[in-house]
């Protein structure tokens, strides 16, 4: 209990150097027309801090973990592994970077001791808070042999049901019961299985990953998801001493070993925040050098913003993007489908229906991935833009002027789209609800003023 109350307090203090000023202000007001010009670095990918947060789980131990992203969902994921017994704790290096454009002096490398893990219990509010917490259940159930967790619901985007994930545990020898709102599984062995999943869901594949490693003999999960998020976690969890093959590929095989060691390990760059910024320049003109990134992350999302008329140069090994436009410059249109990675990613397609909304004509954006991920259209075409939604495609006849106005955001990337449609809207956009935009985005709007948007948080 004291430890519990101790780690609380220390993540509240750690927490609220960055963010308690972001609590307080649940609006941004963007003024339209300031080119971005500069420099800018890009944070941790939260898609792929999350599950590397809840394999430290797996083992038992300090364990450092770099390059983590500051923002809401990796508070609340470090709040969940607090309340299971672990100790986490931000390292107070100075980083440049960040306080450069924050000016706090918190260090982005989190260290995790979970060798006190004593519940194997996760609180229903975290949960419902942010759904990718559910995967904490693997991780207590192989290291444990028992796990409860609150069975997530719907959410903004969508139903997200979790039926991949139970099908999985339960061909490693789970026993999954749903009661009062919590799945509860068992098993007092694991053991490896072959596993082909319906589709190539990340989280899925991540969950299955990570409880299979300490399973006993092979699995293989077929149709695995190959973004680079889940590969980051494969070779995280290969360097704890797991053996995992086939990361990056449909085909991962994981054999079983007994026990897996803590680790130092560094979290890939947010490949979604940089093509965030990449669509900014897109909109509000400019030229841009995205740092501290991974071009060939992003090499489906690169050639459909070079057709845009965008102008991109990557140098892989500097870890560079550089990105201009000239202010006045109007777009060509694109169609642009979304799909699992190396395709085009559902997290941009928002932010592209923004962008096409200031295109020279028509663009087809058709979203695969997410039944209910069209909610910005409401409020993009509250700033004037022409978009209609048919089935699971936008419409999008561009216009060369939008005109700003109050909007409200509906989920994180959502949020996202509306900023930086405002940033080429005429006039003063107020987005409100914007604690969506801090679940999944370190200081968006303190990186863009940076880069000189006119943009405050109110
Ligand atoms: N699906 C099922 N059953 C399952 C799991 C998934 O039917 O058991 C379906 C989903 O309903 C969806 C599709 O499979 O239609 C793909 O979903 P996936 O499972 O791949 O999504 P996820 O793992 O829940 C992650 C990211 C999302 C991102 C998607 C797609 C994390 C924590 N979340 O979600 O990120 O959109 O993959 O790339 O990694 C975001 O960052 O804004 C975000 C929503």
């Amino acid at each position: 209990m004291n430890n519990r109350r101790r780690n609380e307090k220390e993540i509240d203090k750690d927490t609220l150097c960055v963010n308690d000023a972001q609590d307080a202000h649940n609006m941004l007001l963007v003024r339209g027309g300031s080119p971005l010009i500069g420099e800018l670095e890009i944070s941790g990918a939260k898609n792929a801090a999350l599950p590397v947060l809840c394999a430290t789980i797996l083992s038992n131990g300090i364990f450092e973990i770099e390059n983590c992203p500051r923002l809401k969902d990796v508070f609340t994921l470090i709040e969940l592994l607090s309340s299971l017994g672990a100790r986490c704790e931000w390292q107070d290096e100075p980083d440049e970077r960040q306080g450069a454009i924050t000016n706090t002096p918190c260090g982005t490398t989190l260290k995790i001791n979970t060798a006190n893990i004593a519940s194997q219990d996760a609180p229903s509010e975290l949960v419902r808070r942010m759904r990718a917490s559910f995967l904490v259940l693997g991780p207590l159930l192989a290291r444990f042999g028992i796990a409860r967790v609150p069975l997530p619901g719907g959410c903004e985007i969508g139903s997200r049901p979790v039926n991949f994930h139970e099908a999985g545990l339960k061909a490693l020898g789970a026993r999954w019961h749903v009661k009062e709102g919590f799945v509860e599984v068992t098993a007092r062995r694991l053991k490896g299985a072959d596993i082909v999943l319906d589709f190539p869901s990340v989280t899925a594949t991540e969950h299955l990953m990570m409880t299979a490693t300490l399973c006993e003999g092979k699995t293989i999960i077929e149709n695995a998801a190959r973004e680079p998020e889940v590969e980051d976690l494969g070779q995280m969890l290969n360097a704890m001493g797991a053996r995992i093959e086939g990361l990056g590929t449909s085909k991962i095989m994981i054999q079983g070993v007994k026990r897996l060691s803590p680790v130092r390990w560094r979290v890939i760059p947010d490949r979604i925040e940089t093509g965030t910024f990449m669509m900014a320049v897109g909109i509000a003109g400019g030229d841009v050098t995205l740092k501290g990134t991974m071009p060939s992350y992003l090499d489906a999302v690169i050639t459909k913003l070079r057709l845009t008329g965008l102008d991109i140069e990557t140098d892989e090994n500097a870890g560079a993007i550089r990105v201009f436009k000239k202010r006045h410059k109007r777009l060509n249109p694109v169609d642009v489908t979304t799909s699992p990675y190396p395709g085009f990613p559902t997290d941009l397609q928002a932010q592209l229906t923004a962008m096409m909304a200031f295109s020279s004509g028509v663009s087809v954006v058709t979203e695969q991935i997410f039944e209910n991920r069209f909610r910005h259209v409401d409020e993009l075409r509250r700033l004037g833009a022409d978009i209609r939604v048919e089935h699971r495609s936008a419409i999008i006849k561009g216009k060369e002027m939008l005109t700003g106005a109050p909007l409200t955001a509906t989920d994180l990337r959502a949020s996202a789209s509306l900023v930086i449609a405002g940033l080429g809207a005429d006039g003063e956009t107020a987005v409100f609800d914007i604690h969506h935009l801090d679940r999944g985005y370190e200081r968006l709007d303190g990186k863009l003023r940076a880069i000189g948007a006119d943009i405050d948080r109110r």
